[in-house]
């Protein structure tokens, strides 16, 4: 079995070693931070102990798993690595000066990658002596639950190293998909207007109920009774923390050159300054308090469809975007955000279901109404809506 290092003992180095370890990959988990190393593991053997309890897999099976996994400070025991995972602070000038030190330190051979969620592929790659050897394995949270893996080769990587990357991950029982080398990579891009688009509608009033109560419990139901997504987009705002969403947002628009359609919201923006993250402060858009009342939603199916059809034909525009500009192929990008992020379709399915047509007057006709590039049809959609296409078809 090839072997596998981690450098960056948290959240995501933690998952990722227990899902190689648990391919039967040996694996070396290092961290600067001694303490952090020891959480990790206490956090691994909990991890373990509880799918033992839940009858996932026997105590041997847990035992041989905790037994691959090593935890040092010191990276000298990267040597015989076949493939490195870097998982540390986003932070491109930390991330460019470990790599230089891990290529001292390992085999010729050895390929190296970065879970970065953010950062440009090339910009780390360009800190090694040989980037051929380089590539972005993007893994999401929690990594042992989440079956999508974007692969992400940067202009300076060999065909080989992504191939060997991706064949690996696949063989640790993930889906994976290949992803441009571009802001987001797939998921991230794809998914903003979800968010983007929602807060928009809120700001807008849209939604407002008659005793001046905020409308966003109606978008969250629109989006999931009517549009069978798992969680209103408010509701995973305050999942996820209002302060690392705007965050994405607003480096994702930065990435973007400031193309409008990636524009954050100050509503996000007021809630990460007032330390309303959401679940993890104990108030977001709702209250997380014991006994706190849940705003009612206005359950009027004609309105929730309207908000419905106005983040879907974003979310679809954005998909085709992706399409147009090769960012990933059509089943890719299908793929990333029905794993990714569970949405209940894929979005260039959903949009054969609704038509073309539908898709571009849509797109349309919120541009004539704002006259905002935000608006703008995907080139794509048009040119199927004139060829008479669709993405399946
Ligand atoms: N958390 C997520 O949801 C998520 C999802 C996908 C990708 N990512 C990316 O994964 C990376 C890590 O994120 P995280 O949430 O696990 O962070 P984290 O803060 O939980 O863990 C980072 C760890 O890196 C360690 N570290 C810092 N500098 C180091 C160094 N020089 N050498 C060794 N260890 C060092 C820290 O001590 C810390 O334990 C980031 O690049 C992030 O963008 C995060």
């Amino acid at each position: 079995m090839p072997k596998l290092s981690v450098i960056g003992a948290g959240t995501m180095g933690t998952g990722i070693a227990q899902v190689a370890a648990t391919a039967g990959w040996d694996v070396v988990i290092n961290d600067t931070n001694s303490d952090i190393l020891e959480k990790s593991s206490a956090s691994l053997v909990k991890v373990m102990n509880r799918l033992v309890e839940k009858e996932k897999i026997d105590r041997e099976t847990a035992d041989k798993i905790l037994g691959r996994i090593d935890f040092t400070e010191d990276q000298q025991y990267f040597e015989n690595s076949d493939l490195v995972i870097e998982a540390i602070i986003e932070n491109l000038e930390i991330k460019q000066k470990v790599f230089k030190a891990v290529e001292e330190i390992v085999r010729e051979d050895t390929i190296i990658a970065s879970n970065t969620s953010s950062l440009s592929l090339a910009s780390i790659g360009a800190s090694l002596k040989d980037p051929s050897r380089f590539v972005g394995i993007h893994f999401f949270n929690p990594a042992p639950l989440m079956p999508l893996v974007e692969i992400i080769p940067a202009v300076q990587t060999a065909e080989e190293t992504t191939k060997q990357a991706k064949d690996w991950v696949d063989s640790w029982k993930k889906l994976t998909v290949l992803a441009k080398d571009t802001p987001g990579f797939i998921v991230n891009r794809v998914a903003r207007p979800f968010y983007g688009e929602s807060l928009r509608m809120y700001e807008e009033g849209i939604a407002d109920l008659p005793a001046g109560q905020a409308g966003f419990a109606t978008i969250d139901w629109a989006m999931k009774e009517l549009g069978g997504f798992r969680m209103g987009p408010f509701e995973l705002m305050d999942f996820i923390g209002n302060d690392i969403n705007y965050t994405v947002t607003e480096t994702v628009f930065a990435s973007f050159f400031y193309d409008p359609r990636y524009k954050p919201s100050f509503t996000q923006k007021r809630m990460s300054e007032a330390g309303f993250l959401g679940r993890k402060s104990g108030r977001g858009y709702y209250d997380y308090a014991e006994g706190a009342v849940k705003p009612e939603p206005k359950k009027d199916e004609k309105l929730g469809q309207q908000i419905l059809d106005r983040t879907l034909v974003m979310l679809i525009n954005e998909a085709a975007d992706a399409l147009f500009l090769n960012i990933a192929s059509r089943e890719d990008i299908d793929t990333a955000m029905t794993k990714g992020v569970n949405y209940p379709k894929g979005l260039l399915k959903w949009a054969d279901e609704k038509g073309i047509d539908w898709c571009v007057e849509k797109m349309d006709a919120l541009y004539d109404e704002y006259r905002e590039d935000r608006y703008r049809c995907s080139p794509l959609l048009r040119r199927m809506k004139d060829k008479k296409q669709s993405f399946y078809g």
